[in-house]
């Protein structure tokens, strides 16, 4: 058994609607052979459904704390993480401006789902081809040294939110479900997996930071919505150095500290497969919770998969972490009606 390390959160404003519950999965656990818990974060909100106003809590704190009144971010298209800021800076009174990839600026997507909310919001939005949003710090220099001219304070958020401060919602996270599973009625201490899609890696980060922080022995797994797990050992590997390098007085865990699953990332980022939005359509009919096409979908998935393969694969107690994203349902709406 590892030991628990002292630690305090940095300061943070509270958005969130938390501790979100823990709901057993009674089906579907039947189904599998294991007991299937899911985290409800997406009811961390109505607007800000999802992990990443979990993130926001602290980076915010932190943005109002220098002053600023003019966020920046990026993110895809659809991006969840550019909604909860858009609306979340919303509510604190500040600007938002979005830096959003799409394949043809010229012609940008429909204002649907999270980019409806956007617009409500009143963000600016700069569309850039998947190209240019590789130079997004240029774009972000470019908007900052404009704000700056027009005399506001504009503070850059990193895509998804994932740094060092973000993670520490996911540090929080931990804190909540050592208490959840304390609290259950059986309250057999089983070995525990904590599944999570990745799509930036700041959850992820936070969730081994905090497993390791608070000594609560899960296994931390995550599933890659793009790229593969190579690159997000390093991407998540780098914000934990960054996060002990900045907050704690010896590094506790490295990268070796989770596991990454790949291989269903499916036809790419955002594109679904049939098999994808079977799953989620039949978790709607099986337990009455819906999940999105892009990160909780493709985890789900994966979750299933492995457990169809191996039933014991994750042991006798998963917990999955529904990190929200139902807005990103709606544009995938005809394709999943081919199959309702
Ligand atoms: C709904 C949802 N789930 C999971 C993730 C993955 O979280 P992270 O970017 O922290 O890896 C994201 C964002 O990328 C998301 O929007």
């Amino acid at each position: 058994m590892s030991q628990p390390v002292p630690f305090q959160y940095p300061e943070r404003i509270k958005l969130a609607q938390t501790p979100t519950p823990l709901q057993k999965m009674e089906r579907l656990s039947q189904k599998y052979g294991a007991e299937i818990y899911f985290k409800r974060d997406d009811y961390t909100g109505t607007e800000l459904s999802g992990n990443k106003v979990r993130k926001l809590e602290f980076i915010l704190q932190h943005a109002l704390n220098l002053g600023a009144d003019t966020v920046i971010t990026c993110g895809g298209a659809q991006s969840n993480h550019c909604r909860a800021t858009a609306l979340a800076a919303r509510r604190l009174g500040m600007k938002v401006v979005l830096v959003l990839r799409t394949s043809n600026p010229d012609q940008p997507p429909a204002a649907e789902g999270n980019i409806l909310l956007d617009c409500m919001a009143d963000a600016t939005i700069i569309w850039v081809t998947p190209e240019q949003y590789q130079q997004r710090d240029h774009y972000f220099a470019w908007q900052a040294e404009q704000l700056v001219a027009a005399g506001d304070c504009p503070y850059i958020i990193p895509e998804g939110g994932s740094n060092p401060l973000g993670a520490w919602g996911y540090v929080a996270t931990i804190e909540e479900l050592v208490t959840d599973l304390e609290q259950l009625q059986d309250n057999d201490p089983l070995p525990t997996t904590v599944l999570s899609a990745v799509g930036s890696g700041g959850t992820t980060a936070g969730l081994v930071m905090g497993n390791k922080l608070l000594a609560a022995d899960f296994r931390i797994v995550g599933v890659n919505v793009c790229a593969d797990s190579d690159y997000f050992k390093q991407v998540i590997g780098n914000i934990m150095d960054d996060f002990q390098g900045r907050y704690l007085q010896q590094p506790i865990a490295t990268s070796a500290d989770m596991e990454i699953i790949d291989g269903y990332v499916g036809r790419g980022y955002a594109q679904s497969q049939p098999q994808e939005l079977e799953a989620i359509r039949d978790l709607a009919r099986l337990e009455g919770v819906v999940l999105d096409p892009v990160y909780t979908g493709k985890a789900y998935h994966a979750m299933i998969s492995e457990l169809q393969k191996n039933p014991d694969c994750f042991g006798s107690r998963i917990v999955f972490v529904h990190t929200g994203g139902l807005f990103g349902l709606f544009p995938v709406a005809e394709q999943m009606a081919e199959i309702l």
